[in-house]
């Protein structure tokens, strides 16, 4: 059973929420992409046969294909490690079933994501690609949205197509998420609390990524302890909200223990076990508990 990780620094300083190695490689992807030269644009494949389908699963247009594959030979070197190989998600969120990617058009929305990166969440900027570089990257992730569409596994406007049976038997079971939550009890009435595509998302990826320390507790030199919400940890502060809301903030110096808490360990390492059968099997049962 997956048990949520305690990351516990003593005396050794927490330097920032993003583990070191992924400062360095976020670097190194940036420097790397920034002396790629920028491949020709060409222009987008529109329509065709297929049009009523992609419309129909909200898709857009088809892919333009000779830009996907310029788009994969900057992806792989550059997001993969973070992305996964198949932008099905690694370290970093899986970006198929992205709502940025999929209400993406030629790089609308990818594009400013990219440019500016989210530096506090993980995500590296790479602010030297071109216009066409990023046109390329969006069709190449929209071109997996599609081929993960045709497979019939992402539905974007039928979430609800699995087997609520299977997906309560791996909720209790393989799954393990009995051992954190009840269906009588914190997810009672969840189904009425979202709708099932959000509620998919809930599962996937509870609070969106980078929120996963959540819950901060601090030990004074004198043995009095405060737990709560982090708000700023850095080299030389830490502070938190309490449960009573109450706002607490310490240099950190001289005996001032932080242990980080990762409540969410456990649906991190859930995304790599999940096949897309489980995925749409949980929404099914999920769906049920309203
Ligand atoms: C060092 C790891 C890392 C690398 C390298 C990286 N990403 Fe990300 N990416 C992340 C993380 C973490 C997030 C989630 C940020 C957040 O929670 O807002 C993210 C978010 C995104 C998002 C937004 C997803 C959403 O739904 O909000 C897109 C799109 C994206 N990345 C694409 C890319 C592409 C394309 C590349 C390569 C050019 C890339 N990333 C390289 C870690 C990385
Ligand atoms: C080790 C504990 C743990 C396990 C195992 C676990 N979860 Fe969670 N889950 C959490 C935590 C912590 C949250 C965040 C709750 C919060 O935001 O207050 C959460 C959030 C959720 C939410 C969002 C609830 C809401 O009200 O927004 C859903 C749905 C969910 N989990 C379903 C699952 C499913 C399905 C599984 C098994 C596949 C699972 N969880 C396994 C700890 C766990």
């Amino acid at each position: 059973m997956p048990a949520a990780n305690a990351c516990v620094a003593g005396k050794e300083p927490v330097q920032s929420l993003v583990h070191p190695l992924v400062v360095t490689l976020m670097v190194a992807a940036a420097a790397s992409l920034g002396a790629q030269e920028p491949p020709p644009p060409e222009p987008g494949g529109r329509g065709g046969r297929g049009a009523a389908i992609r419309d129909f699963l909200g898709l857009g247009a088809a892919p333009d294909a000779a830009a996907a594959e310029r788009g994969g030979k900057l992806y792989q070197p550059n997001c993969a490690f973070c992305h996964g190989e198949r932008a099905t998600g690694a370290d970093g969120p899986d970006l198929v079933r992205s709502t940025v990617v999929l209400h993406d058009e030629k790089g609308d929305l990818i594009g400013p994501v990219l440019l500016k990166g989210r530096a506090d969440k993980g995500m590296p900027a790479f602010s030297t690609l071109t216009e066409g570089q990023l046109r390329d990257i969006a069709e190449f992730l929209h071109l997996k949205v599609e081929l993960a569409a045709n497979r019939g596994t992402y539905h974007t406007l039928n979430v609800v197509t699995g087997d609520a049976k299977k997906g309560e038997a791996y909720f209790n079971g393989a799954g393990g998420c009995n051992a954190c939550h009840s269906p009588t009890g914190d997810l009672a009435h969840v189904a009425s609390r979202y709708p099932p595509e959000v509620l998919q998302n809930r599962f996937l990826w509870p609070g969106g990524f980078g929120s996963g320390v959540r819950r901060v507790t601090v030990t004074l030199p004198d043995g009095e302890t405060f737990s709560g919400t982090p708000k700023r940890l850095d080299d030389f502060t830490v502070s938190l909200t309490d449960a009573s809301g109450n706002y607490h903030s310490w240099q950190r110096s001289n005996g001032v223990q932080v242990a980080l808490e990762d409540r969410l360990a456990a649906h991190r390492q859930l995304l790599g076990k999940y096949t897309d059968a489980d995925i749409h099997n949980l929404t099914a049962y999920l769906v049920t508990l309203r």
